[in-house]
Order: structure tokens, then C-alpha cells, then sequence
């Protein structure tokens, strides 16, 4: 019997999903396969809202999240130009996943990779870095409150010590946003033939809403584009303050992000972030890291204004990267002190809108 979707049930254990378009080439190595991520539409996270959501998925790169795309850019961008050779050592601030990007393209290109971190990178993406051949330098203590600063001077100290290293600087180089500007952005505008009016990103570095924002200025797209922060980054002014989920803002701004605008910048909660992550989990059985999480709870508390439009949300990376933490009672307990039954009833009536009061 020919076995096609048209002899098996539409639903059922043995109904064959519509799935995604058969895979027709062959990668070049792992780094061939970066990108063509999936766009998934989110029709029962909101269920009651009149948004059309869509969900770009960087997880499912190679190394498990969008900076597998600049991490790439950045090393093809150095040997292209002779910054780099076979003997010189890379060596970068990374809070994880750009870490896991370059540790990754590293081995690839048999170079030595050194990533400073911070102590509030997952013990999981450390082990990564290390699986792929990386070496780990921990700064352990924040300059002026700040890891970031911490992390970019211990950078210094290593390109000092060896003759022949390169620093990628992911906050300052122009192949991160335009690894998003020729990838991530292109690659939703040509699934959605441009048909989409807003895009929400978390920021850090701002690479990837810099490289979303520029592509659909020239291509005269009417995207509104939304940079998603956290409450206590100074990214687009404020103070700094602590902040729990890794990836998403900064402590001071980088050379990337000065001077740049958005059609709105929205800041969530650590908490939201948490919810966002938790809801999605429960509602579309999807495991999104943290600021993914902190993406969907902006887009859910801007439902009302964002009615009758087709948003897509970039997810950074996975769930599962968080499971000692965002996905964590008692982690959420002891980080950001809301208790577990506290949590779960948070989650289960979707509640975004959470005050920061409850925080405290
Ligand atoms: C999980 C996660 N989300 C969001 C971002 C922000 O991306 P960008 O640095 O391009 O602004 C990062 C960057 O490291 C990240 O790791």
C-alpha cells in the first residue's frame, strides 16, 4: 500500500502532521545548517486575543539559539579579512549562548576558544562550551555592579596575555546584527511575503532588533519593530538594577546599542519572563527560554493594542537550558520570592500583568 497523508487519519496516533517542507539538500557541516528556523503560529497562548502570533524559533540551530548566526559571521567575517588564522586564540564575553555559538564555530574551524562568564551563567551552557572544546574564565566579582564591565575587562587582560588573539566583541561588531539583518529577518519576511506588522525582540547586545529593524527599513516594510528589555537594564535609559534571567539587557550599553531606536521599547519583569515561559509550556506544549518568556508576556500584556495585527516574536533559545531555574519552583521561590502555589495559579490564569510589587 502507498503510505500518504491522504491514507492515514488527520487525527489520531497515526495521523501524520502537515510538517515542515521536506529537507532537500545536504549541509555543508554543522555550521551550514544554521538558520531556516521554523515559524510556528501560537494560536492557543493567547486564546481569547485577536492576534495573529507567530513564533520564530532560533532553538533549533545547531547550537541551540540565535547567536549561533553571528558567532558564525563573526569568525567568516575575521578569516575572510586575515584578521585570523589556524594559531590565533578567540576569545569573548559571553553570558552563554553566544559562548555555545563560538565554542561551536571554533571547533569547527580548529581554533582555540577562551569564554569569560559570569557566575549567573547556567551550569549547563558552561558544560556545552566545554563539550565543544572551550575553555571557561570565570570573573567572579561585578566592577561598579556591573558583570558585564567585569566580563569586557578580564577580555583585556586575556588579549594582553597571548600575542596572537582576536576578540569578536559581539557588543560592538557589525556582523552581529548583520548576521540577522541576512538571516533571522530575511527568512521571516520571505515566509510571510512581508505580510506581518510588528516584530518583538528581547535585546542585549541589540544585534538581533538592529538587524531586523535595518532590513525591514529598506525594504519600505510598515513593521513596527519592539525592542523587549528588562526592568532594571539601562539599554534604553534607567538605572541598573538585579536582574535574574541571563541573556535579555545590560548593566551598561554597549557600543551597538547607543543612539538606537525603536518604534517602542517594553520592559518586563523577571517574574513575567518566568510566567511567559511556564504558560507557553502549558498552553503550547513548547519549552522557551527565559526571554522568550519575557517576549509573549509582552506581547501579552499589550493584547489590547496589538488587536487585528500579525505579530511575530523572535525565541531567542530553549527551555531547556532553564530548567534549573525558570523552570524551577524552587528557584523562582528563593530568586524572585514568589511561592510555588503563588506561582502556579499566576500561571494557570495567565496572569502577565503582575505589579512589581509582587517581587518584593
Ligand atoms: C537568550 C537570549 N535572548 C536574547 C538575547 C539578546 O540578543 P542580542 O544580543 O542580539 O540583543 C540574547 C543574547 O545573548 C540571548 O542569549
Amino acid at each position: 500500500m502507498l503510505i500518504n497523508s491522504n491514507t492515514f487519519p488527520r487525527f489520531g496516533p497515526w495521523a501524520i502532521p502537515h510538517g515542515r517542507p521536506a529537507v532537500t539538500s545536504v549541509c555543508d557541516g554543522v555550521l551550514d545548517a544554521i538558520g531556516s528556523t521554523p515559524l510556528i503560529r501560537f494560536d492557543r497562548f493567547l486564546p481569547d486575543a485577536d492576534i495573529d502570533l507567530l513564533v520564530k524559533v532560533e532553538a533549533l540551530n545547531p547550537g541551540g539559539s540565535a547567536k549561533d548566526r553571528p558567532a558564525k559571521r563573526m569568525l567568516q567575517q575575521a578569516l575572510d579579512d586575515g584578521k585570523i588564522d589556524q594559531q590565533t586564540v578567540i576569545i569573548e564575553s559571553s553570558s552563554g549562548n553566544m559562548g555555545i555559538g563560538l565554542a561551536q564555530a571554533c571547533a569547527f574551524h580548529g581554533l582555540r576558544f577562551i569564554c569569560v562568564v559570569d557566575p549567573r551563567a547556567q551550569a549547563n551552557n558552561l558544560a556545552i562550551i566545554r563539550a565543544l572544546g572551550g575553555e571557561i574564565e570565570t570573573v567572579t566579582r561585578p566592577i561598579e555592579g556591573d558583570f558585564l564591565t567585569a566580563r569586557l575587562s578580564c577580555v583585556q587582560e586575556l588579549l594582553q596575555r597571548h600575542a596572537n588573539a582576536f576578540w569578536p566583541n559581539q557588543y560592538g561588531n557589525p556582523a552581529n546584527p548583520l548576521a540577522h539583518f541576512h538571516g533571522t529577518i530575511a527568512e521571516i519576511d520571505r515566509a510571510l511575503s512581508g505580510d506581518f506588522d510588528v516584530l518583538l525582540v528581547a535585546t542585549s547586545s541589540t544585534g538581533t532588533a538592529r538587524g531586523c529593524r535595518d532590513f525591514l527599513r529598506q525594504r519600505g516594510r510598515d513593521v513596527d519593530v519592539i525592542a523587549v528589555d528588562s526592568v532594571n537594564s539601562v539599554l534604553f535609559g534607567g538605572s541598573p538594577g538585579p536582574r535574574k534571567i541571563p541573556g535579555m539587557g545590560a548593566g551598561k550599553v554597549p557600543a551597538l546599542a547607543a543612539g538606537q531606536s525603536f518604534a517602542q521599547v517594553r520592559r518586563v519583569t523577571d517574574l513575567q519572563c518566568v510566567i511567559g515561559c511556564r504558560v507557553a509550556a502549558q498552553r503550547e506544549a513548547m519549552l522557551v527560554g527565559g526571554s522568550s518568556g519575557g517576549v509573549l508576556a509582552t506581547i501579552a500584556t499589550m493584547k489590547n493594542e496589538l488587536a487585528g495585527k500579525r505579530c511575530v516574536g523572535i525565541l531567542h533559545d530553549s527551555g531547556t537550558r532553564y530548567l534549573d531555574t525558570v523552570f524551577n519552583d524552587q528557584w523562582v521561590q528563593s530568586a524572585l520570592g514568589i511561592a510555588p502555589e503563588r506561582l502556579h495559579q499566576m500561571v494557570t490564569q495567565a496572569e502577565f500583568a503582575v505589579s512589581d510589587e509582587v517581587l518584593a
